[in-house]
């Protein structure tokens, strides 16, 4: 695992493939974002080698990015953060600590602001061939203990409201779909880094399934007009801190 330490601010971020995070904060919470490990090319964990998570924030419904939310966090025991419709949902198949929110709110979790925020994708989950309705797509914004804010956009094409998020919450760091046909291309999410004005920002979600065709070189190329924000490209099992 290499460690890449342009950003010294108390805590330490893990990329395991596609648009699966880890925050580790420097009080000791560990949290979880959108946790598709099995079946994820780019896993660079097995699910089994997640333990002592304390939060799992899920974007949306579809299955790669709620993933092995219901198997980790009934094993963890890791509170889990998602729209309603999502939290009726793994509630219904047993999970206890889920906490159903919608855009806008913010949930406090032991020194940690977790702000639920807008995203454009579909959303819902296929069981038994049925398509079951899970609200809509979302993105978080984390203020850790510290003050460093981080964004997590989700599934999401651009938006021109990425400006309140970047206004209210300034992000010091954005995670960003970058792969295009699902999600934003490289072209969009240069773009988006032009509204959220972060001071870094980190490509996600590309290179995972062949129609995933956005490159971290040609976001480099779209960022070249905004030396503000530092382009930090990883692989998969890399970590910032
Ligand atoms: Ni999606
Ligand atoms: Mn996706």
């Amino acid at each position: 695992m290499s460690k890449i330490s342009r950003i010294s601010r108390g805590f330490e971020l893990v990329w395991l493939g596609h648009s699966v995070f880890e925050v580790h904060a420097s009080t000791g919470l560990t949290i979880l974002i959108d946790p598709w490990l099995t079946g994820n090319p780019q896993a660079a964990r097995e699910k089994e080698k997640v333990d002592r998570i304390d939060l799992i924030l899920v974007t949306h419904g579809h299955g790669d990015h709620l993933g092995d939310t219901l198997e980790i966090a009934g094993r963890t025991k890791a509170h889990v953060i998602c729209m309603p419709e999502i939290s009726q949902y793994l509630a219904g198949k047993g999970l206890e600590n889920v906490v159903g929110m919608n855009k806008g709110g913010t949930y406090r979790f032991k020194e940690i602001d977790i702000t639920m925020v807008h995203a454009i994708h579909s959303s819902s989950i296929t069981e038994d061939d049925e398509i079951i309705y899970t609200g809509e797509a979302v993105g978080y914004v984390v203020k850790l203990e510290n003050g460093f804010s981080i964004y997590h956009a989700g599934d999401t094409g651009v938006f021109k409201d990425m400006e309140i998020i970047g206004d209210l919450y300034q992000p010091d760091l954005a995670l960003v779909p970058i792969g295009g046909h699902y999600v934003m291309g490289p072209r969009e999410a240069a773009y988006a880094c032009e509204m959220l004005h972060p001071k870094y920002v980190v490509p996600m979600h590309y290179g995972t399934f062949p129609v995933l065709t956005g490159t971290p070189a040609a976001f480099k190329d779209e960022m070249a007009h905004l030396p503000s924000v530092e382009v930090i490209i990883l692989n998969p099992g890399d970590s910032l801190t």
